[in-house]
């Protein structure tokens, strides 16, 4: 059976079992703090579990994109020297919010497993938790074992603890008892000679996790306690490409058609042949594997960048090519072609591979191409610092730099100085890293109490559409502690007119107002788990009673213009330069937009007009603003809204629509473009390869911005005598200075020949050398130029001359080569000691040197002095 047949059965089975098939949410999370990726498929369901949201169905079932590179689940390092670990996996799940529990759960998986999929009864195990001893003190899952009791003998049940068969999402949030089912895939030689059993959870290659059942009971609070959710809740998580290793009759995950087509292709890339030497196969696990992760982000918005989930992102894709580096010699960008692959392989399953193909190789191979520039640079860095090296041990923390400056991988450092007989101060390198780990997370390191619940209001509603204040009611707050932002409260109200930064656009700002008039105000809004929480300094004096919620409407009304002129932009853009073009990324202040899109060349100033003059007609057209709330998503299709991929979009969804085009946005909007009163580009630019920036202000940011430039070019004007025409003023000028330039570059010329005669006739002779010593009014080159043309072809002179300018004094000496050597004098000498009356010191070869000081008034001492060297 082929992986695209698998991933269907699997959802045409819980289908037939009343489940609601839902699409797998974005891989990369945008609306949650704690959490950079998707990384379990109930991420997207935790607010459902925790009973702030309602489900939409009860029963619910998906194939799920995950990526395991971060924080509690983190694989990456296993990628590729195992046969089944993934950073980017499928996750195949069931979920049951409230309504079926442990007895459904178990008999569906063991019947989906063993009748339609037909996998070998006696090639499965399954584990229960045992029970815990510690602060927890959690009983062993009776009801479980019991079930499972009924299905299978005895022998094949293991009791698990708490690491294998408690699964909890992170430090906080949903969790409870797991029962997992395990795969014995090794010869019946084997298994007739050792029991699996005994190979479970053990880090065995053959005997591995298919499917993890997790009865949700539990919320693990900030204290570390855990409270039991408000229903029980089923959350299943099988491994897609494990179990298409079972249904494929292969022992590694990688030899099943999810990955052999992007190992061929590597393997013509490369001239490698996987199967043959343990260090190329890692290598091409490591890339295959990889490729993915990259890819699917990327689709999902988000690109290799030096910060947060973009970071992780750059260092799997740095780690795969290092790998292809080191053990397949690819000197040259190689992993874009593999994305083709993909999207011909997971192309129908995840349509937005093959939509952003283009976009997901040009990003790819730049940031290949840039890396690989990085690692040339780096071993030139390493050979350096291998040549500073005494003793054979090379030093941690001066790795570490390399490290984190320069992004060379460390393990390549470890090689390399292998290779060359030296070794690597890992305990130095740990040190270094660790310090700036430590740095790093005191930074950011956010530290979170528990909700203080006041009501018992699930509901929360947005009125902030259509009212800017509303009495609220304070449903729960906890205290919330980070370097950045000190301490604060977050607030949840039963409603709330305050817009939740998301979309691009910011949160509101704005106060609350209690009945006896204090004021608490509000610093920014934000939508953590799918609640809109308020950020306040301090929390309001009665917490219990009503309060006044009212938005900076000041602020709301500048984001609002931004916001539909980024719709207006958008569309320009697709108009101006095509439909290829579609949104990246959107940042919509209050004082400014910023736009990013995909597009392969730079903008050319005719179309960066035709943009802006399309944006500004649309606002003098004064087109109102046609919203819709509550619109199923086929429909809003249907209309020709365009969704963005890796976005989150609910069953129904809010159009709004200026003038022909409708769109699918959760923002707030101006009511009439005219409100905007007009779009002003102020930059374009790249952000990676295949992406483009615009940045453009509208409404007050675009008046402040005419008037001054108005005022400066007024006063431009005023500078230039109230010139009619200040460009042909200013043309004029530079003409006029070009000329000046050219004259007295001749005077000046002239003036040197001059003094040089005049000078020539003060010679003196002094002891059979011919002396001068005399302060002129020229600048230091072109004293030194004096100097050379008067020694021309003449071997007795010695000149010492002094300059004063700018209240500081220098001084500089010349000496015939010849005299230098018949009298052992030296200029650099000499100037050092004449610079003393100078208060300064100076330097330079014996035939010519000069010194600077900052007193001018010692020049007649020093010249005076001058002949004593002459004896
Ligand atoms: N949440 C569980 C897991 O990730 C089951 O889906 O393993």
């Amino acid at each position: 059976m082929n992986s695209k047949d698998i991933r269907k059965q699997f959802l045409a089975f819980f289908k037939s079992k009343e489940h609601h098939i839902v699409p797998s949410a974005p891989m990369v999370i945008k609306d949650d703090p704690t959490l950079l990726f998707t990384n379990a498929g109930m991420n997207q369901f935790k607010a459902q579990f925790l009973g702030i949201d309602q489900p939409k169905a009860p029963r619910v079932a998906d194939t799920q994109k995950c990526l395991r590179v971060s924080g509690k689940h983190n694989d990456l390092e296993e990628v590729g020297k195992d046969t089944y670990h993934h950073t980017m996996f499928e996750m195949l799940g069931n979920w049951s919010f409230g309504d079926y529990f442990k007895e459904e759960a178990i008999t569906w998986a063991w019947e989906l497993l063993t009748e339609v999929f037909k996998i070998d009864k006696d090639r499965l195990y399954v584990s229960v938790f045992e029970g815990s001893t510690d602060a927890d003190a959690l009983e062993k899952d009776h009801e479980a074992y019991a079930l499972w009791r009924n299905i299978v003998p005895e022998d094949r049940i293991i009791m698990g603890n708490k690491k294998d068969n408690f699964w909890e999402m992170g430090d906080q949030g949903p969790c409870g008892p797991c029962s997992e089912i395990h795969v014995d895939l090794r010869p019946d030689g084997e298994r007739a000679k050792t029991p699996g059993a005994s190979l479970v959870n053990a880090d065995h290659p053959l005997v591995v996790e298919l499917w993890n059942l997790v009865f949700m009971q539990y919320n693990r609070k900030a204290n570390g306690s855990l409270e039991p959710l408000p229903a029980k809740h089923v959350d299943t998580g099988m491994g897609f490409e494990r179990l298409c290793m079972v249904l494929q009759n292969v022992t590694s995950n990688y030899d099943t058609d999810v990955f052999t087509p992007l190992i061929r292709e590597m393997e013509t890339i490369t001239n490698a042949v996987y199967g043959k030497k343990a260090e190329t196969d890692i290598a091409i696990r490591v890339i295959v594997d990889h490729i993915r992760a990259v890819a699917f982000s990327i689709a999902d918005g988000q690109l290799p960048s030096n910060t947060g989930a973009g970071y992780v992102i750059r260092r799997i894709l740095r780690r795969a090519v290092r790998y292809g580096f080191t053990f397949l010699d690819t000197k040259e960008p190689f992993m874009f072609r593999l994305a083709q692959v993909l999207a011909r392989t997971m192309g129908e399953a995840f349509p937005e591979l093959k939509e952003q193909k283009q976009l997901i190789e040009n990003v790819v191979k730049e940031e290949e191409q840039s890396f690989l520039k990085t690692l040339d640079q780096g071993l030139v860095l390493l050979d350096v610092m291998i040549a500073n090296t005494k003793g054979k041990v090379v030093d941690g923390a001066k790795a570490f730099e390399l490290y984190d400056t320069f992004g060379f991988p460390i393990d390549l450092t470890a090689l390399i100085l292998g290779e060359k007989g030296y070794t690597l101060d890992e305990a130095g390198f740990n040190t270094a890293m660790q310090a700036q780990k430590d740095r790093s997370k005191s930074a950011s390191a956010v530290s979170k109490q528990d909700w203080v619940v006041l009501l018992d209001d699930k509901e929360q509603e947005f009125v902030g559409y259509d009212v800017l204040e509303a009495r609220v009611n304070l449903v729960k707050y906890r205290e919330v502690t980070s370097k950045k932002g000190g301490t604060q409260y977050q607030l949840v109200f039963n409603l709330t007119p305050f817009y939740p930064e998301g979309g691009g656009q910011i949160g509101d700002k704005g106060y609350l107002e209690a009945s006896n008039g204090d004021v608490v105000y509000i610093t920014d809004t934000k939508r953590e788990n799918n609640e809109i929480v308020h950020y306040a300094k301090n929390l309001p004096k009665k917490p219990d009673a009503s309060l006044n919620a009212v938005v900076d409407a000041k602020h709301r009304a500048l984001t609002e213009a931004n916001h539909t002129a980024t719709h207006l932009l958008h569309q320009a853009l697709r108009e101006v330069l095509g439909g290829h073009v579609e949104q990246k990324g959107s940042s919509v202040q209050a004082n400014y937009l910023r736009f990013d899109f995909s597009h392969f060349s730079k903008m050319t100033p005719a179309e960066l007009q035709q943009v802006e003059d399309f944006v500004n007609a649309r606002i003098h057209g004064r087109l109102p603003l046609e919203e819709r709330r509550n619109v199923p998503m086929q429909e809003a299709l249907a209309s020709g809204a365009m969704a963005l991929f890796g976005e989150k979009y609910g069953d129904t969804v809010r159009t709004i629509q200026f003038g022909k085009s409708v769109e699918l946005c959760g923002g707030t909007h101006v009511k009439n473009t005219g409100d905007i009163w007009h779009f002003k580009i102020k930059s374009e630019g790249a952000v990676a390869a295949g992406i483009r920036r615009v940045e453009a202000i509208t409404s007050d940011a675009a008046k402040t911005f005419f008037l001054e430039s108005q005022e400066a070019l007024d006063q431009v004007r005023e500078v230039l005598g109230r010139a009619q025409d200040p460009v042909k003023a200013v043309a004029g000028l530079q003409e006029e200075n070009a000329a000046l330039k050219k004259q007295l570059a001749q005077l000046l010329k002239d003036k040197a020949k001059n003094l040089k005669s005049e000078l020539m006739n003060h010679l003196e002779e002094v002891n059979g050398a011919r002396f001068l010593a005399r302060k002129l009014d020229l600048d230091a080159a072109s004293i030194k130029d004096l100097c050379f043309e008067m020694g021309q072809g003449r071997q007795d002179l010695f000149l010492l001359f002094a300059t004063e300018q700018n209240g500081k004094a220098l001084l500089s000496c010349y000496i015939s080569k010849k005299l230098v050597a018949a009298k052992a004098l030296h200029a650099g000498t000499i100037v050092r000691e004449l610079g003393k009356h100078i208060q300064g010191g100076g330097g330079g070869q014996p035939f010519f040197a000069t010194a600077g000081g900052k007193r001018p008034e010692g020049i007649p001492e020093a010249l005076e002095r001058a002949r004593t060297y002459l004896g």
